[in-house]
């Protein structure tokens, strides 16, 4: 029987549990671990081990979620910044997975495209060198080339590189407001990331990729007086049909970072679909509730192919 690891950082959120359900289905066994948990011996041929599991014994990992700050437990997607914050616990939770990768392990995602997909810059110039639709977007410290963009947009979004649920993001126009949040911006992360602002229909699409493959993608509405469409964020959802369009530029944008399974964010644009973000630690709570597919089926099918 072979022996799949879920790495969690809660394993009682609606993802993990529908991860391990659906290893029991297919007749394998989960082995649910806290990448947080995990002791690496180096002097024991870099060993890696929690409790009594020799993580190397395993047939593969699915990652369902890395972590990365309060509020990335819950049944959303699992946040994973690329470090920064004077943290240490990020960088070796994913260099935890480099490791067992290393060792010949199938891990999924792979470290290296859950480190991609948290960076929203190097998601950005992929998008955009894959000649995917991706919306302006520039990084900056200089506070006039800022503005100047702001100008030229009329309304732009700020993202923080490696944010995630809608947090920390702000709408902004051409004033003295925009001018002090941008400046504390650069102040206190070093560094702006500003989008142009895309003028939707109240909602976005958050379509589940797994092995070049969709199976259900859905809108996602933000409530009443807000403009992000977050589930976490109070969002509702619904089922959104899932066109070749759709299809394609979603499976196009988890290739770009390398994802074999993704929650791909799209926005409908006055001038069509626009890329706006890839996650690599998708949550599968709002398309079960809302279309009845259960994704955790998919990626274990697919990792279970590949081992
Ligand atoms: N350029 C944009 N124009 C309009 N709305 C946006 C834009 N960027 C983000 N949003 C809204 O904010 C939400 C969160 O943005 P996203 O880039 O997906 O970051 P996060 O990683 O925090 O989910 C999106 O789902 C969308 O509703
Ligand atoms: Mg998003």
């Amino acid at each position: 029987m072979k022996r799949i690891g879920i790495a969690v950082t809660d394993p009682g959120d609606w993802t993990a549990v529908a991860l391990n359900d659906a290893l029991v289905k297919a007749s394998a066994r989960p082995v649910v671990f806290r990448l947080h948990d995990v002791t690496t011996s180096i002097q024991e041929h870099n060993r890696l081990y929690t409790g009594n599991t020799d993580l190397k014994s395993l047939d593969a990992v699915i990652v369902r979620d890395v972590g990365g700050g309060s509020g990335s437990s819950g049944d959303g997607d699992g946040g994973s910044s690329g470090g920064g914050g004077g943290s240490e616990d990020m960088p070796y939770r994913l260099d935890v997975l480099c490791n067992l990768e290393r060792s010949g392990l199938k891990v999924v995602n792979p470290p290296e495209a859950i480190r991609t997909a948290a960076n929203k810059h190097i998601c950005s110039y992929l998008f955009r060198e894959h000649g995917l639709p991706t919306p302006d977007t520039i990084l900056t410290t200089d506070l006039d080339v800022a503005m100047d963009a702001i100008r030229d947009w009329g309304r732009a979004v700020v993202k923080p590189i490696f944010g995630f649920k809608g947090m920390d993001i702000h709408c902004v126009v051409d004033d003295e407001h925009s001018v002090k949040l941008l400046s504390s911006v650069i102040d206190t992360r070093g560094v702006l990331y500003l989008q142009r602002f895309i003028s939707n229909p109240g909602r976005d699409i958050r379509v589940f990729v797994v092995d070049r493959d969709v199976p259900a993608a859905i809108y996602r509405l933000a409530p009443p007086g807000s403009w992000i469409n977050n589930l976490s964020r109070g969002g509702s959802h619904k089922r959104c049909e899932v066109t070749g369009e759709i299809a394609g530029l979603a499976v196009e944008a988890a290739g770009a970072v390398g994802a074999v399974y993704a929650g791909v964010d799209l926005i409908e644009g006055e001038d069509g679909l626009q890329i706006l973000e890839v996650n690599g630690t998708p949550s599968g709570k709002g398309i079960f509730e809302a279309c009845r597919v259960n994704v955790a089926q998919d990626i274990v099918k697919c990792v279970l192919d590949m081992v």
